[in-house]
């Protein structure tokens, strides 16, 4: 893992059709792959979820944009650089329309680039789809990167970039900057880094909030065979939100696991501490949000193996939100599926929607179906508060398709 001489400070959602140029991209800032999951990296408490750390650099002989830079000296001059902040790209799974996966990371997302191939029309159903899913979550704080600049003659790159300001127009990303990049060829990545500097700034937190972490991931750290003295607590991974985190903090985990009272189950909250805390590819004794997290805790290794913990909230004692078996919304509905022309109907009584909310998924049966509101009982319980958006998808032939936007009542 590349070490980054901070920890990231803002999350930054990378969105866009298949092949259109993500990875690549990310690989030409980060000088890393996201899609790696070695057993190496899970070990050291390093959970990847397609999460990469970039960190911007400036050479201080040059002026914006032409000074930014990833590279730690500025070549002409033969100075070193200054490091502006780090980043971190949270990839949304191109191929598998899944809307849910892209919006469990849209919760952790403080803005997005959206990277559109300067060689297809405009738009591929997956940038469509995506920029909806950014206006839903209330994502506007966007970056367009039309890539692949160096596959196209001028006057393609010209027609594709009107295409390109037609489709976002009416949208979150109306006003968002179109900037012409490859990132196969690392061309013009100064001005990407400048325009995502001004659009996508670090949000400013108040220092004494609760703090509140988004469990996207849960491991079993310990190799098969090791000695019970030897062992290491369960480790989580996912994103802080709020607040900030600390080794030896006690939190609390919620819904937390089922249990079984004289043949009734319900779920109870776990809490533990912190024993140890990973960010930015190295251990730390604090983390603030900004980036992906690892935290040891002193739980039992089997509360935590193979995700069990996924989709859960953490945070003090205390100051979490309730969980809920069943919740009611008010309920958005969508004017037609994404990419398609069908009409969406409105939601009816005993059909099944898988829910998206946080980093949780779960499939919610509907009790009770108004016109712009719904009740529904979760297969599985969330923790979540009044207000918290809920992305809804219903089953349309072999696929969970995004049908609207849930708002949780109390
Ligand atoms: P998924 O993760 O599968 O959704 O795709 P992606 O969007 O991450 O695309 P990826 O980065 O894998 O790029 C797709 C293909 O386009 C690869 O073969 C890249 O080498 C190529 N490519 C990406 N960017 C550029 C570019 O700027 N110029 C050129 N010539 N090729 C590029």
């Amino acid at each position: 893992v590349t070490e980054t001489p901070t920890q990231p400070e803002v999350n930054i959602g990378l969105v866009g059709h298949v092949d259109h140029g993500k990875t690549t991209l990310v690989q030409a800032l980060s000088g890393s792959w996201t899609d790696q999951h070695s057993e190496e990296m899970k070990r050291g408490i390093s959970i990847r979820l397609g999460y990469a750390d970039a960190t911007f650099r400036q050479c201080p002989e040059e002026e914006a944009p032409d000074c930014y830079t990833v590279e730690e000296t500025c070549g002409e001059h033969d100075t070193e650089t200054e490091v502006v902040r780090t980043v971190s790209f949270v990839d949304a799974p191109g191929h598998e329309t899944l809307m849910a996966t892209m919006l469990s990371g849209a919760a952790l997302m403080d803005g997005a680039v959206l990277v559109i191939s300067a060689t297809e029309d405009v738009p591929q159903a997956q940038t469509e789809e995506h920029l909806m899913a950014l206006d839903i979550i209330g994502i506007d704080n966007i970056v367009i990167a039309q890539n692949k600049v160096d596959l196209v003659d001028r006057e393609r790159a010209r027609d594709n970039y009107r295409q390109i300001q037609e489709f976002v127009e009416g949208t979150v990303a109306e006003d968002a900057p179109i900037v012409p990049v490859s990132a196969g060829q690392e061309v013009n990545l100064d001005l990407l880094i400048d325009a995502i500097e001004r659009e996508i700034p670090t949000r400013e937190r108040p220092a004494d909030e609760d703090a509140r972490m988004y469990v996207a991931r849960s491991f079993d750290i310990n190799r098969p065979g090791t000695t019970w003295e030897n062992l290491s607590g369960g480790v989580v991974g996912g994103s802080l939100v709020a607040g900030k985190m600390e080794r030896g903090d006690e939190i609390q985990l919620r819904p937390g696991r089922e249990v079984e009272h004289g043949g009734k189950t319900s779920w109870e909250s776990i809490e533990t501490d912190i024993r140890s805390l990973q960010a930015g590819g190295k251990q730390v004794d604090e983390v603030t949000p900004g980036g992906l997290l690892g935290v040891g805790t002193g739980l039992d290794p089997s509360l935590t193996k193979g995700d069990a913990l996924a989709g859960q909230v953490a945070g003090e004692p205390g100051t979490l939100p309730p969980t809920r078996e069943s919740f009611e919304m008010d309920v958005d509905l969508l004017d037609r599926v994404v990419g398609g022309d069908e009409e969406i109907e409105e939601i009816s009584t005993g059909e099944p929607l898988m829910l998206t909310v946080g980093t949780a998924t779960t499939v919610g049966a509907v009790t009770s179906a108004r016109e712009d509101e719904c009740e529904v009982n979760l297969k599985r319980p969330v923790c979540a508060e009044a207000g918290a958006k809920i992305a809804i998808n219903r089953r349309v032939g072999a696929r969970w398709r995004l049908i609207g936007v849930g708002t949780l009542n109390e």
